[in-house]
């Protein structure tokens, strides 16, 4: 690996550091993290695009406009990198009318049934921007604000987040401090720490929304990647995109990607559930625990392959199916129907309302912590 020579300053510390007895001086760390200016929002507010390369030449950049992975460029069987991440060059593409890409959601990511949940005897009014329910945290969620950044520590290249979302924003109770750390390990990983906590009882669901084309952004549909989701069930929904309380067997359904598949095999069936999602836009059950293989998506020209591994109970299997064409994407491309998709690692949605769904309330003295790896190689 190239190393980067030190800067004055740390030489000058270095200096120090050997006139004395000890400690002894640490090598010069040679993490690539480069910063930018990425413009400024509505208000005024400066933002940056952050790169972080890895040492096999695998590259990522993210903004601290709602922690968006901006680009993410891997390469396929033949060693020739994609950006296989849709997105926009610019802030401003962000800031117009953009379907959360490559954005962390919060506070709650997913639908809240008819936009309210009660918490210690008291009922929380939120937002309906989804119909009659609440969707990806509210009008301003986490997709939205400007987080605080700044290079995480460790050998490998990383960017820590942090944001505080005061109580009451968007109607959420507590003030939620919440930390997130993108890390771009040498096994060409985009690992996600996430961290909160709170001041009062609230709820949480901290996801990432980046949709995936492992072919490249811009090129094709996704029907023809071969995926495996690691769920025996997953949450029936209604007309609402809302999940009924069932957790359903996937046997015998489209639902079943124990085994690999096309994500198109099954898209168009005439199922209920593949017609209230407009194809799949599901909550997945993962059958794993730890930090457990989610899915794993082929794309099988390319060989291009993303692993998903989480220590969250579930998964949300999105197939770009309100992607129309009317967003254009990188270099002015436009995006078509089902051009990408999405493996959000999740709690289930509207857990606030589903007292058997795993809890998603924190407490004050209690530390939120999740992990999501989404592992690239190639066959
Ligand atoms: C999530 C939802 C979808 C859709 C997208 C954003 O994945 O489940 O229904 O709202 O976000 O367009």
């Amino acid at each position: 690996m190239r190393k980067s020579l030190p800067g004055a300053a740390t030489l000058a510390a270095l200096a120090v550091l050997s006139s004395c007895s000890s400690p002894k001086p640490e090598p010069p760390k040679t993490m690539k993290i480069r910063k930018q200016p990425f413009g400024q929002t509505k208000n005024g507010e400066s933002v940056e695009l952050y790169t972080l390369t890895n040492r096999n030449g695998v590259e990522t950049s993210i903004t601290n406009y709602g922690g968006r992975v901006v680009t993410l460029k891997v390469p396929d069987r033949a060693g020739k990198f994609a950006d296989v991440v849709l997105g926009f060059d610019t802030l401003d593409g962000y800031l117009g009318n953009s379907p959360y890409f490559g954005a962390l959601i919060g506070r709650y990511g997913n639908r809240i049934g008819k936009a309210k949940f009660t918490l210690d005897g008291k009922e929380y009014k939120l937002a309906a921007n989804n119909g009659p329910n609440a969707l990806h945290g509210g009008v301003l969620g986490f997709d939205k604000v400007v987080w605080n950044g700044e290079q995480g520590a460790g050998e490998e290249p990383s960017l820590k987040l942090n944001y505080l979302s005061k109580d009451g924003e968007e109607g959420y109770p507590g003030n939620l401090s919440v930390t997130v750390v993108y890390t771009l390990t040498d096994r060409n990983e985009l690992k996600i720490d996430y961290a909160a906590s709170t001041d009062k009882d609230t709820v949480l669901n901290l996801t990432n929304h980046s949709y995936f084309n492992l072919a490249g952004e811009g090129v094709g549909d996704i029907l023809n990647h071969e995926i495996m989701i690691n769920a025996d069930r997953f949450t029936p929904i209604d007309s609402g995109l809302i999940p009924t309380g069932e957790l359903r067997p996937v046997k015998g359904t489209p639902f079943d990607l124990t085994k690999p598949v096309a994500i198109g095999a099954h898209i168009n069936d005439k199922d209920q559930q593949i017609l209230f999602g407009k194809g799949y836009d599901h909550n997945f059950v993962l059958n794993g625990g730890g930090l457990a293989l989610a899915a794993r998506v082929v794309e099988p020209k390319s060989g291009r392959v993303m692993e998903v591994l989480t220590t969250q109970p579930g998964v949300q299997f999105y197939t770009g199916n309100f992607l129309d064409g009317s967003v254009q994407g990188k270099g002015g491309k436009a995006y078509p129907h089902r051009s990408a998709f999405c493996l959000e690692t999740q709690h289930f949605p509207d857990s606030p309302n589903k007292p058997d769904f795993p809890s998603v309330v924190l407490k004050p003295g209690e530390k939120f912590e999740s992990t999501t790896v989404y592992r690239f190689t190639a066959r």
